[in-house]
């Protein structure tokens, strides 16, 4: 992202859930990837990621001048995060689809997605669930709900989400050099 520098960046708020692989993916595949795109990471994991991810959080700390958050905050203490111009939810479960689909912020990451959701913020979700879990029948009105809020849907791993920021948030100027 030529030209833009430390807090100037386009804030991009990066959340994850507990689905398999988001343990060994989520920071080479996704954070430093979206981070050296030029996007200021505001990283928010659920209360089961941040617990998979535990050994990764001082790496995953090191990408973004803005803390990992995980829980949420005192009404007494100031908001660790700005308001970010686009979010990337990766992996989305169907735990925590159903819960972003239904407007239930039970922790710090449902909280930031909810919020973004009503506000029609650029939203890029990665959808992995089983196929036990697809033919759940609540599941489909769910991706409906959240397709007609404007999000997007991909399946795959990290790589598939790559590009979409820059499609959600056309209003950031990607260095396309990166794009690999
Ligand atoms: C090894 C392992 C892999 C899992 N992979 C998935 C997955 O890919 N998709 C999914 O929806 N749930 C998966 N689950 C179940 C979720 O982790 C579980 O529903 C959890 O409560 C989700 O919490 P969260 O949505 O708050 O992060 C997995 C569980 C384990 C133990």
């Amino acid at each position: 992202m030529a030209g833009r520098s430390g807090a100037d960046r386009p804030v991009l708020g990066l959340v994850a859930s507990a689905g398999g692989g988001v343990e060994r993916w989520f920071r080479t595949g996704l954070a430093e990837p979206l981070a050296r795109r030029g996007w200021r990471l505001a990283i928010t994991l659920t209360p089961t990621a941040a617990r998979w991810l535990e050994p990764e959080l001082p790496a995953l700390a090191a990408v973004t001048d803005l803390p990992v958050r995980w829980r949420s905050r005192l009404p007494s203490e100031p908001k660790p995060h700005p308001v970010p111009d686009a979010f990337v939810f990766a992996p989305a479960t169907l735990n925590s689809l159903a819960k972003l689909a239904l407007g239930i912020g039970d922790n710090q990451a449902l909280t930031a997605l909810g919020e973004a959701l009503g506000r029609r913020a650029p939203m890029v979700v990665l959808v992995q669930v089983g196929a036990e879990q697809s033919r759940h029948p609540a599941f489909a009105g769910h991706l409906a709900v959240l397709r007609d809020a404007g999000v997007r849907l991909v399946e795959g791993g990290p790589g598939a989400v790559m590009a979409e920021p820059a499609l959600v948030a056309p209003f950031a100027a990607f260095d396309k050099s990166d794009l690999n």
